[in-house]
């Protein structure tokens, strides 16, 4: 590792915090959270540790989409503030060293866009082919449809012209024709004119659908798709070095692999696991790790440039459409049985301490394992002080309810009255009564407190982001063992997923003479030498112990 490395691609060593401004904090008491209201509360985030902060979409929009259905690219959506507000916002994270990625949508536009009607004027519209049409009726496509309760097909017929337009999400959202060099030049002007008012990278949203629509245009104008992504990378390098493109890509490894750009590693920089994701929750369903080793056993060696961003928990249903359906099945068994905790089919509504049955140790394990893979991990907001779900908000929304700072009325979150709240806080045990960071922040066995010693531990070891991971072999089903090696240190981080204590003894101090083994979370020293590891994990237990040179610095 070289120290221009480190520095240059700190989202490698990053952890992403992510918050949609609306629900965070209302600074002018409308019931809307805004940007005011985040400025105050960057100090907060500051106190947690992350230091990158994803932003979900702030733009103009209608809100048939929670926000990703947008009429202006270059705009603030004027209930949560303006350009000054989001300026602010963005110079006081970076003062706390936090930097800042935004939402960048690229596969569609909301159909109120002013390219949208434009282009459904008529077929000479110059903007028509910013949009994906065809001619002739079109097959059935109710499989390929993501919003399976609201649409049955991927093609919406326009009165007007007579044709069909693609929309992958809902028939209010038509996909961009990215194939067409027009539409591209329109992403690199809003990718510049982010970056040059600070942002510091993008979330690229539903990449994969960017690319099938590309396939799918008849236009004579579309290409290869991964050209596009290659371009659209290659310029933001060129205006900012270090920017980063995070990609939701939430496809099999062997598939993403090329939306990193394979050996070149020119495209995402990042891209979020779905892949371990889905296997964690199977592996703590089941209390086995087979899952989740096979899922890391099976990631795709990135570019050394690359790397894959860690999730448990996003604003978008818990998907777990990679697993088998019968897989699917134990999950859901296991933590939403039932039919109002499930969407689509195939995800669940809940957020995790819920699914865990509120187990402190539970929860605690599936953190820590998270932090513990390489990769940089990425929180959601309420995730640190483990906030529930209100399960009678429809669909996605369960999990998008006010972030609860206190006990006051609307969990602190606004001072309007409850009903004018942009959505409800969550009204059973999981209340701001219970659950609210007011009361974690200084307790010292809180979830905030836990999780905020996770990020400081995972900041200051490098090799969770830079070095190799291999697995360890053990004999224990429960436990999963693993290491990541750089240069002369190494973290070992062990976790049970079983509710039984095992005993351990791990072959891993022979390094040399001079190695000891420090555990980083109770910061004790735990071996020395070539002894070797004899560890007792209790029931959902779990240890990260750094081995590194004798007497060596605390310190990356
Ligand atoms: C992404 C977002 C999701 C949104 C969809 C359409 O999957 O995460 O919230 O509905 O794109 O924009």
């Amino acid at each position: 590792m070289r120290i221009t490395d480190t520095s240059d691609l700190w989202w490698k060593s990053a952890v992403v915090y992510c918050l949609d401004v609306e629900t965070f904090y209302d600074a002018d008491g409308d019931g809307v959270g805004d940007l005011a209201g985040l400025a105050q509360r960057i100090d907060y985030l500051a106190e947690l540790g992350i230091n990158c902060l994803w932003l979900m979409p702030f733009y103009p929009s209608p809100d048939r989409d929670d926000g990703y259905d947008v009429t202006d690219f270059y705009g603030v959506d004027p209930r949560l503030g303006d350009h000054g507000r989001l300026v602010e916002v963005i110079r006081t994270a970076h003062d706390r060293g936090i930097r800042v990625i935004v939402d960048l949508l690229i596969n569609h536009t909301s159909d109120a866009h002013p390219w949208f009607r434009s282009a459904r004027e008529s077929v000479d519209s110059p903007h028509r082919d910013y949009y994906v049409w065809r001619d002739t009726e079109p097959p059935d496509t109710s499989a390929e449809v993501v919003f399976p309760d609201q649409e049955d097909s991927i093609w919406e017929h326009d009165e007007r012209t007579g044709q069909w337009y693609l929309h992958h999400f809902y028939r209010h959202q038509p996909d961009l024709n990215v194939g067409n060099p027009a539409v591209v030049d329109e992403l690199m002007r809003v990718i510049g004119f982010w970056l040059e008012l600070g942002v510091d990278g993008f979330r690229v949203d539903a990449v994969p659908f960017f690319v099938e629509d590309v396939e799918t245009a008849e236009s004579h104008l579309a290409g290869d798709p991964h050209q596009v992504l290659k371009e659209l990378r290659a310029f933001l390098g060129r205006r900012r070095g270090d920017a980063v493109l995070l990609g939701e890509v939430n496809l099999p490894y062997e598939a993403q692999t090329t939306y990193f750009g394979g050996g070149d590693g020119d495209e995402l920089q990042m891209m979020f696991d779905f892949v371990t994701m889905q296997a964690s929750y199977l592996a703590m369903a089941r209390g086995e790790a087979a899952p989740l080793a096979a899922a890391l056993a099976g990631r795709p060696e990135l570019h050394p440039r690359c790397q894959w961003a860690t999730f448990l928990r996003n604003h978008d249903e818990l998907t777990l459409d990679q697993l088998s359906e019968e897989e699917r099945q134990e999950v859901f068994a296991a933590f939403g049985p039932e039919e109002s905790m499930q969407v689509y089919d195939r995800g669940l509504k809940r957020r995790l301490p819920t699914m865990l049955g509120g187990d402190p140790r539970r929860v605690r394990l599936a953190y820590s394992l998270m932090f513990s893979l390489p990769g940089t991990p990425s929180i959601y907001y309420g995730e640190e002080i483990g906030m529930g779900e209100d399960l009678q908000a429809a669909g996605r929304m369960a999990v998008r309810t006010p972030m609860q700072w206190s006990r006051a009325r609307n969990g602190g979150f606004s001072a309007a009255e409850p009903e004018q709240l942009i959505q409800r806080v969550v009204p059973d045990g999981y209340g701001p009564e219970h659950v609210n960071a007011a009361d974690q922040r200084h307790d010292p066995d809180s979830l905030f407190s836990f999780i905020k010693a996770l990020v400081a531990v995972r900041r200051s070891c490098p090799e969770l982001g830079w070095g190799t991971f291999a697995l360890i072999e053990q004999p224990h089903p429960s436990v999963l063992a693993h290491r990541c090696d750089l240069d002369e240190v190494s973290m070992v981080a062990v976790h049970n997923l079983g509710p039984d204590p095992v005993t351990l003894s791990l072959d891993v101090c022979r390094a040399g003479d001079g190695t000891e083994a420090l555990d980083v979370l109770s910061h004790q020293l735990v071996a020395a030498g070539d002894e070797c590891l004899e560890l007792v994990l209790e029931g959902y237990g779990h240890r990260w112990l750094r081995l590194r040179p004798e007497g060596a610095l605390d310190l990356p």
